[in-house]
């Protein structure tokens, strides 16, 4: 994850509530800035999306049910070539037209990551996941976009990741099967970014699909798509602005806390275990890591559970199913934070009756994102009722914008 303060594209307010620049739109203005930078045309142009996940929180790392979609956001490349003789060994040069910098590292080894936890960490984790396989492409220079909000919990890192995977795909006309390159990119995650994340992120910006939902099992990394098409319901995110910090070790923590959990329970993994098992060994295990064994046990059971409802087209079951996930996360696995969940409680407020089915905070939490169910007719009221009352209640000015399910990373025509 990335921790730099947000920094908004300029049209982003512009299009707060929509679905953001289309990726047309993105490819022309990428397009541009690697012009400007490099003085030449972008040969390759490629698009990775960001993710919100619908219910199935820290399920991932516990082999269980996640029930993500790719939104409407993107981290877009423009790449060609260098056009002057370029050095041996071959080296990248990244822009970054957010941060306006840029950094250069070797394509051969991959440089090591750096201490800090900037944008092209990531990049050069994948470079490096790339130069293990024995993909190496030759010099080339890349000029990079993204409207994923940053630290929102809507994988703005994975985006970067799997953009630069496919870039690399390009450039090298190598294309590695779907599940390697989201299972690269998520070791770039875990060795460059220091997060021990599950393959959530990875998978989602990978495989996306629009109007559809995808019911990954997280054990046999099998993914069924669950079809979100009906005109009747809009998802809905709205950014708290208040932001997380996933590697301060919060993270790592409930990942050992559950392994502990299911070590006890002697099973390989939560996934393997039920309530009764749980509650039997309920003496054996400290009182927080018997807490999150039951967010996740209970999770991956509502995960299912949500994704038939939704492909029966019940709402208020659905709905229901994410406020119950979201208490989950608040009182036993301790991930929220009183932003987020007055954001829910906000949503609950407005309830069926003013459009909303459901509502939860969702990612790693600590801050981030809400994600809420509602009906299409009513989306534009309801964020703006989210809006207000949150910014009069806690003083921060919250972002909030509805996205279909996207379409997972591909390389776009010149
Ligand atoms: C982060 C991680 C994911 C997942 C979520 C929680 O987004 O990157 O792998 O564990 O937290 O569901």
């Amino acid at each position: 994850m990335i921790h730099t303060s947000p920094s908004r594209p300029p049209d982003a307010d512009a299009v707060a509530g929509g679905p953001g620049p289309s990726v047309t739109q993105l490819q022309a203005t990428v397009a541009e800035a690697f012009s400007k930078r490099f003085g030449q045309p972008a040969r390759w142009f490629v698009a990775a999306p960001g993710r919100v996940n619908l219910i199935g929180e820290h399920t991932d790392y516990n082999d269980g049910f996640v029930l993500p979609m790719a939104i409407e956001r993107y981290v877009v490349m423009a790449a060609a070539l260098r056009a002057e003789v370029p050095p041996a060994p071959p080296t990248a040069r990244f822009y970054s037209a957010e941060f306006d910098e840029m950094t250069e590292f070797g394509l051969e080894q991959g440089s090591r990551p750096s201490a800090s936890t900037s944008w092209s960490n990531y990049v050069q984790g994948v470079v490096a996941g790339f130069a293990a396989e024995a993909i190496v492409p030759p010099s080339f220079d890349a000029a990079v976009l993204s409207t994923v909000p940053v630290g929102g919990g809507l994988s703005s890192s994975a985006a970067l990741e799997v953009a630069t995977a496919t870039l690399l795909e390009a450039v090298t006309g190598h294309q590695l099967p779907a599940n390697r390159k989201a299972l690269l990119c998520q070791k770039a995650e875990h060795e460059y970014a220091g997060v021990p994340c599950g393959i959530m992120d990875q998978f989602s910006s990978v495989f996306g699909r629009e109007n559809a939902l995808m019911l990954l099992d997280c054990r046999s990394q099998e993914m069924e798509y669950v079809p979100l098409a009906s005109e009747e319901v809009t998802v809905l995110i709205t950014n708290s602005n208040v932001s997380h910090q996933l590697d301060d070790g919060a993270y790592a923590q409930r990942r050992a806390q559950c392994h502990t959990a299911a070590a006890a329970l002697r099973v390989g993994s939560l996934r393997e275990a039920t309530l009764q098992q749980l509650n039997a060994q309920r003496s054996q295990l400290e009182e927080h890591c018997y807490r999150r064994a039951r967010h996740v046990i209970a999770e991956i059971a509502r995960t299912t559970q949500a994704a038939a409802a939704i492909a029966a087209q019940d709402w208020k079951t659905t709905g229901q199913l994410m406020y119950e996930s979201h208490a989950s996360l608040r009182d036993d696995f301790e991930v929220s934070c009183p932003e987020l969940d007055i954001l829910v409680e906000l949503a609950q407020e407005i309830g069926v009756e003013g459009g909303v089915y459901g509502s939860r905070m969702t990612g790693g939490g600590f801050g981030g994102c809400t994600v809420s169910l509602t009906r299409t007719a009513d989306v534009e009221d309801i964020r703006q009722a989210l809006l207000a009352r949150y910014e009069a209640r806690t003083g921060i000015r919250p972002h909030g914008f509805a996205s279909r399910p996207a379409r997972g990373a591909f390389v776009m025509q010149p």
